[in-house]
């Protein structure tokens, strides 16, 4: 018998399940406190050290409406984001007063203005070879959204996708999980390790305690919050 969290009463299997109708509950309620008004610091901070240039193709896997990819079209990027809920998307380009193309394809929905292509689709579903070329991936609050089980597959698949030596800026959070249940999960260094190390170089170029930032965590009782960068390459 799987064994069911005390926190939720859910197996991990039926919360893998329960996962893409959990999503569009969070942004139909506006649960969506994870959304940064502000442009990330940590990205504005490592960006160069992707080695990626104008012009170059950023890939941000599970993007929701994250404003960070309107700063990476400003510093010349093309940008490729893929999301699951529709709401979201379609906030993203009203809230930035942007009106996309919209394409149905098989399996996605594409909303396309200049060099900005979101996908509406599930990252572990939908045919992600569409999203080439990819010259670099960040990922802000995309694993950490992810329960324990998904976690491997989507660094396979993100893995799969992406050419040799790519470079990815990855952020992550680290706290007692048994104080709060995610999303955001705690994701370690040591499990950031587990589960790229086969196959990336791990530079963990910076980590802090976060938690004065995060005042909606201290009211959930949380004694820390530690916040951790990476700088990832694929190994070649
Ligand atoms: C915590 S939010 C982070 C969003 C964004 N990265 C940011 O920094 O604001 C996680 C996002 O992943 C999306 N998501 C969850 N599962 C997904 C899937 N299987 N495929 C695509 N998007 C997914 C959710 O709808 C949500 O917008």
């Amino acid at each position: 018998m799987p064994a069911k969290s005390s926190s939720t009463g859910l197996t991990e299997s039926d919360r893998n399940d329960m996962e893409p109708e959990f999503w569009h509950e969070r942004w139909a309620l506006g649960e969506t406190g994870f959304h940064q008004l502000e442009f990330n610091v940590h990205m504005q901070a490592f960006i160069d050290r992707l080695g990626v240039h104008a012009g170059d193709h950023i890939f941000v896997p599970l993007c929701g409406k994250s404003r960070d990819m309107l700063w990476l079209l400003g510093r010349g990027f093309h940008v490729c984001g893929i999301e699951i809920s529709r709401q979201a998307v379609e906030d993203f380009f009203s809230e930035n007063q942007l009106n996309p193309r919209v394409d149905e394809l098989p399996d996605a929905v594409l909303f396309a203005h200049g060099n900005l292509d979101i996908y509406c689709a599930d990252f572990f579903k939908a045919d992600s070879s569409r999203m080439l070329p990819i010259h670099a991936v960040y990922d802000r609050a995309s694993l950490v959204a992810l329960p324990p089980a998904k976690r491997g597959i989507y660094v396979e698949l993100l893995t799969d996708l992406i050419p040799d030596r790519t470079r990815c800026l990855l952020l992550t959070c680290d706290y007692p999980q048994q104080e709060m249940s995610g999303p955001p999960f705690s994701v370690t260094p040591v499990e950031v390790n587990q589960l790229f190390g086969p196959r990336y170089l791990i530079d963990h170029v910076h980590s802090q305690d976060a938690l004065v930032n995060e005042p909606r965590f201290r009211q959930k009782g949380l004694t820390r919050f530690d916040e951790h960068v990476f700088i990832l390459q694929k190994k070649g």
